[in-house]
């Protein structure tokens, strides 16, 4: 049983294989969070609730607040005496803020429910764990708790569904309003722990344009350390990620505190250290600009958070969320298929191109054993650059002459499939759709939106507008056979005004424009069951769990370079499976940094992702040229490795020395890839030692160096690459990694002999 219930002590003991989540309810009915971590067998008590040293209201009413300050709450509420983050906050038709969750009753079910109209874990085919003797045990289990509110008649259900397995643990809340009062949310965060400080610093993922998902690290002071988005998407300047880490933590050790939200909007997640060295970790959706209008009978669905403890660093952190994600997350029928390796016109052509261009980077790249042609911005409308067109989804028939079926046909005859680019939620000020629509666009009355790359955003929340959209997008798609669409978002929302929606309803906005959103994406891959989806905004700008519902891989940024890559890639695997990283090879010099890289680094680069290319083949020089069957032939070889195994991280180039290094393991142990790359070269020095992780410690490998160009001689010798080596040796001893020039880089198989 994943989930149990001490009736005696009002405890609810909620159990993963490796750790152990607690939630008490105190005598008043206040539901307290007890514990979360590595996994204990008893319910052992409430003693960490401190219910004696902050008095409680029953014993001593006058007390109350100091109470309330204090008590490590489930689902803290705002208004009533605790000043540390909320996640919720309701205003009453005074607009008087003020809530207090009462425990009311309880259940427990097998599986999970789904959330309507949002993205959310499901118990996955293979569920739970199947003991020696054939039994399966620790299948998915969901807590509900009932809460409420006696004097707004509010009622709470916090879900909590355990995926013993993988070790998540999610959490939303579902807030209804059974009073008679109409009552605005201003606040509903998806979930939030109470615990003792022990020195934590927060994980988070920063970054900008071109350089996504960076890892930060930072000490928790007094106050909050917070981070979110604003700006309507996840953003590429903060995912929708904390997590809280015991000092020293290293990917291998350590104590790691982790949420990640499954949401595609505006988000917040802060860890507040209080006065009494308590750290309240929480997420959600951010609260600024929310307000949304709860009248009687109405409910309100958070978004899910997903939550793990790893006692083993945050590699396990990173295991535990890859599986969890591969397993429960992500539907699209593509999650256990090969992706077709595609080439994108993008890096190649920008906007000029027409038929017979695309069919000659098709042709080409065929030759070179791609299997699917991507056509990028501009062939729709009269988009022959980024200032107009955008929302006018209608074939260009100067670019394409006769439409997309010719194209398609030809493309296909080569025996490619074909790929398609739209960006849905945009309008360009210069198109038809705005001289036919001009209110359709997020706009504030009186005043002139925000232009960014020449566009604005389309009003999502908006019925008519989600239909006309889609209905363009539907018809694009019916009119030729197509495999794949990207599906991009070039800007931010800013101007945040609804024309459809009162003004008591403008705080609604945000939030119902990714509804809107996911209602579309829903329509999508239902309307058309087979279609590999790529979501992108301008790069990685919206690459988050939620999406992952929807598409299987999303664009991991615009930035192509491969050393720069190596960053980005290292902070997005840390919580997202590499099959989800959009990962191409491009042109050199590099068209974001103008770096000239070896192609073999940029092609093992791109294969710890979904593998494609985005250049003209025709354009390289034929060395590389002729090297593309042979990569491509590689990807099919390790695909299975990298998007399905194990994925550990052995060192990062900007931690100490200038070099690179992760592998990928079967599940079964039984083979594993090990990828190097030189970031610098360094003479006079040693050959680099990567400790190797993951390995059957008993088992001898062998060792095939893959792309074994000449080595770098270091000035005293030759480099002797390992040909076989035990699992244990090349975990403790380590394995040695040959000195090489700047932006070199090896793939090594080892395989269990
Ligand atoms: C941003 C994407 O990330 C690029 O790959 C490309 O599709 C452009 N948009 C097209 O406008």
């Amino acid at each position: 049983m994943a989930i149990l219930y001490d009736s005696g002590k009002r405890i609810f003991k909620l159990d993963t294989c490796h750790t152990t989540y607690m939630i008490g309810v105190t005598e008043e009915g206040y539901v307290a969070h007890i514990y979360y971590g590595r996994k204990v067998a008893h319910t052992g008590g409430t003693y960490l609730l401190r219910l004696h040293e902050y008095p409680q209201p029953l014993r001593l009413p006058r007390e109350k607040g100091t109470f309330l300050n204090a008590l490590p709450f489930e689902y803290p509420t705002a208004g009533v005496g605790d000043y540390r983050e909320a996640a919720l906050d309701l205003a009453n038709e005074q607009n008087q803020h003020g809530t207090e969750l009462f425990y009311d009753s309880y259940s427990i079910e097998k599986g999970k429910p789904q959330l309507t109209g949002l993205p959310s874990a499901f118990p996955g085919k293979d569920d739970g764990v199947r003991r020696e003797d054939g039994m399966l045990t620790d299948m998915v289990e969901t807590l509900s708790l009932f809460l409420v509110d006696p004097v707004l008649g509010v009622k709470v259900t916090l879900l909590y569904s355990v995926f013993p397995k993988e070790d998540v643990i999610t959490r939303s809340a579902l807030i209804r309003n059974d009073g008679s009062q109409k009552l605005v949310l201003t606040r509903a965060l998806s979930a939030s722990i109470d615990m003792d400080d022990r020195g934590f610093e927060a994980v988070t993922l920063a970054g900008n344009w071109a350089r996504e998902r960076r890892i930060q690290q930072r000490p928790l002071n007094f106050g909050k350390t917070q981070i979110g988005s604003t700006r309507g998407e996840t953003s590429h300047q903060a995912a929708p990620f904390m997590a809280l880490v015991t000092p020293g933590t290293t990917q291998n050790s350590g104590e790691v505190y982790a949420m990640q939200l499954i949401y595609s909007g505006n988000h917040t997640e802060v860890a507040e250290k209080s006065q009494f060295s308590s750290v309240r970790l929480i997420t959600g959706i951010h609260p600024e600009n929310f307000a949304w209008r709860l009248g009687p009978g109405e409910c309100f669905q958070t978004p899910e958070a997903a939550l793990t403890y790893s006692a083993e660093g945050l590699g396990r952190m990173t295991r535990s969320y890859h599986d969890f994600i591969r397993g429960h997350i992500i539907r699209s029928p593509w999650k256990d298929k090969p992706r077709p390796v595609l080439i994108n016109n993008w890096e190649a052509t920008y906007f000029d191109f027409d038929q017979d261009k695309i069919y000659e980077i098709a042709k080409d790249a065929h030759a070179a054993g791609v299997e699917m042609m991507v056509m990028d911005d501009g062939w729709f409308g009269a988009r022959n650059d980024d200032n107009c067109a955008l929302g006018d989804w209608f074939v260009n028939e100067t670019k394409l002459k006769g439409g997309l079926a010719p194209l398609v046909e030809r493309i296909r005859g080569l025996g490619m499939k074909f790929g398609i680019w739209f960006e849905p939620e945009m309008i360009s000020p210069d198109s038809d759709l705005c001289r036919a629509h001009p209110d359709w666009m997020l706009h504030i009355k009186d005043r002139n939106p925000t232009l960014a790359r020449n566009q604005c955003v389309l009003d999502l929340s908006r019925k008519e507008v989600r239909e006309e959209i889609y209905s363009r997008v539907y018809r694009i798609l019916k009119s030729a056979p197509i495999d794949y669409v990207k599906w991009d978002m070039n800007r931010t929302l800013s101007d945040v005004g609804g024309m459809s929606l009162p003004p008591e309803g403008q705080g609604e906005l945000m939030h119902r424009y990714v509804l809107g959103l996911y209602e579309m994406q829903e329509r999508l891959i239902t309307d058309f069951p087979d279609l590999l989806l790529e979501n992108c905004s301008g790069g990685g700008g919206r690459f988050d769990a939620g999406m992952m519902y929807y598409s299987p891989q999303i664009w991991c940024s615009d930035d192509t370079d491969a050393i720069e890559r190596l960053r980005i890639q290292e902070g997005t695997s840390l919580i997202y499976p590499m099959s989800t990283m959009g990962a191409h090879v491009s042109k050199c010099p590099n068209e974001q940094v103008g770096r000239v890289t070896p192609f073999d680094t940029r092609a093992n680069v791109a294969l710890a992702g979904t593998f494609g290319y985005e250049l003209n083949i025709a354009a390289l020089p034929a060395e590389d040229r002729e090297k593309i069957p042979e990569q491509i032939a590689r990807y099919h070889r390790y695909h299975g490795l990298v998007a399905d195994g194990d994925y550990y991280r052995i060192h990062s180039w900007d931690e100490k020395e200038p070099w690179d290094c992760w592998m990928n393991v079967s599940k079964d142990k039984s083979e594993a890839l090990v990828t190097y790359v030189q970031v610098l070269g360094r003479p006079s020095t040693n050959s680099r030692l990567a400790f190797l992780r993951g390995l059957d410690p008993d088992a001898a490998y062998t060792i095939t160096e893959e792309c074994g160009a000449a080595h770098v001689e270091n000035g005293y010798g030759s480099f002797v690459p390992q040909t076989e080596g035990c699992g244990d040796e090349l975990m403790h001893m380590g394995m040695l990694m040959p000195p090489l020039g700047d932006f070199q880089s090896r793939l090594y198989h080892l395989v269990r002999q």
